[in-house]
C-alpha cells in the first residue's frame, strides 16, 4: 500500500498563465506564434504519449534504451545517498530506471507545474519505492525557484532533465536555464540531461511527420483547444500541420499552416490568416555532442560522460559544475 508519510508536497503556487491572453497575444504578434506549453491539455498530453509510441518517433524509446543499458554506470557516477531532482517530472516514468539502480537514494524530488498530475505521479512512485522519501515541488521550473531543505546523510544533489525538452529552448535560454539549475543545485551540482542528436534529415522529418498523423493531431490540437476553451470561430480543416528540419539552424520547426485566406474569431477578436501563412508552435533543436558540451560550458557545467545508442540517434549527458 501507499506509504503516505513518505510524500511531502511543497506548493510554490506557480502563477497560472491565462490561456486566453496568451493565445490572443500570440496571434496578434507578427509573425504569429503560439507558445509550445499550450500543447499540454489532457488531450494534448495523451496525443504526445501516442507520438512517443509511433514507429517514427525514435526519441523516447531510444532515451529509455540508453538509460536502461547504462543505469549501472550512471548510478556509479551519482554514488550513494543522492537527492535526485527531476525538472518537469510528468508521469515520472524514466526516473524509475535510475531509482532502481541508485544506491540508497536519500530523496526523489519531482518538480512540475501541473499540480494534480504531480500529486498522482508522486503517490504512485512512493507506492512503488517504499522507503524512498518523495518530496514533490509544484513549481514552474523555467523560472527561478528554491528547493526545500533536503536533509539526510551527505551525498550529491543531481538534476535530471530527460526527453530532449532542452531542445525546445532557444540556445540562449538553454544557458539561462542551466545557470538557474546551477544555483538550484548548489556547489558541486551535477546534471543528467537527455538531448536529441543531429542526424539524417530524413529520420528527423519522419519523426515529426509520422504516417498515422499523430504529430499532426497533436499540433492541431492547439486549435481544438482554442475552439473548445475560447469558443473560437475557426475551421480546423482549413489548417495543416507543418514540420521540417532547418539544417542551417539545426532544428525541427513546427507550425500550423493556414490553407486559405481566412479570418478567424477568438474571444471577440478577429485575426486574418493568409493562405500559406505559418503560425509557429515550437522549435526542437538537435545538438551534436560537442555543440551540447559548448552550450553547457557557457553555464559553467563540464561534461563528465555522454552515453548514446548504437545508432547514435540520442544522447544522455552527465555534467558537473566546475
Ligand atoms: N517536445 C517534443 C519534441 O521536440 C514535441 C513534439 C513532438 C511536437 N512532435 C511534435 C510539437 C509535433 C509539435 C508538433 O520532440
Amino acid at each position: 500500500m501507499n506509504d503516505a508519510t513518505a510524500i511531502a508536497f511543497h506548493d510554490l503556487a506557480p502563477g497560472e498563465d491565462n490561456f486566453r491572453e496568451t493565445v490572443l497575444r500570440g496571434l496578434a504578434s507578427q509573425p504569429k506564434a503560439l507558445p509550445c506549453k499550450l500543447f499540454y491539455d489532457a488531450r494534448g498530453s495523451a496525443l504526445f504519449e501516442a507520438i512517443c509510441d509511433t514507429p517514427e518517433y525514435y526519441l523516447t524509446r531510444t532515451e529509455i534504451g540508453i538509460l536502461e543499458a547504462n543505469a549501472g554506470d550512471i548510478a556509479a557516477r551519482i554514488g550513494p545517498n543522492c537527492r535526485l531532482v527531476e525538472l518537469g517530472s510528468g508521469a515520472s516514468r524514466k526516473v524509475r530506471i535510475l531509482l532502481q539502480a541508485l544506491e540508497r537514494p536519500v530523496a526523489y524530488v519531482p518538480v512540475d507545474i501541473s499540480r494534480e498530475h504531480l500529486r498522482q505521479a508522486a503517490a504512485r512512485l512512493a507506492a512503488d519505492f517504499p522507503g524512498l522519501p518523495v518530496i514533490a515541488v509544484c513549481a514552474d521550473y523555467t523560472r527561478p525557484f528554491e528547493l526545500p531543505p533536503l536533509s539526510g546523510p551527505p551525498g550529491k544533489t543531481v538534476g535530471f532533465f530527460p526527453g530532449s525538452t532542452i531542445g525546445n529552448f532557444e540556445p540562449d535560454a538553454v544557458v539561462a536555464f542551466l545557470k538557474h539549475c546551477a544555483k538550484l543545485l548548489g556547489p558541486g551540482g551535477e546534471m543528467l540531461i537527455g538531448s536529441d542528436l543531429k542526424k539524417s534529415p530524413d529520420i528527423l522529418n519522419a519523426a515529426y511527420n509520422d504516417a498515422a498523423g499523430t504529430n499532426a493531431a497533436f499540433n492541431l490540437n492547439l486549435l481544438e483547444r482554442i475552439k473548445s476553451e475560447l469558443g473560437g470561430d475557426l475551421d480546423i480543416d482549413r489548417f495543416a500541420h507543418v514540420a521540417f528540419y532547418n539544417e542551417r539552424e539545426g532544428r525541427i520547426e513546427l507550425y500550423v499552416k493556414s490553407l486559405a485566406d481566412q479570418t478567424i474569431g477568438i474571444a471577440g477578436r478577429r485575426f486574418r490568416c493568409a493562405a500559406g501563412e505559418l503560425i509557429h508552435t515550437e522549435n526542437s533543436y538537435k545538438y551534436a555532442i560537442p555543440e551540447f558540451h559548448a552550450l553547457a560550458a557557457r553555464a559553467g557545467f563540464q561534461p563528465v560522460q555522454t552515453w548514446t545508442d548504437p545508432g547514435r540517434l540520442f544522447s544522455v549527458h552527465y555534467l558537473r559544475l566546475e
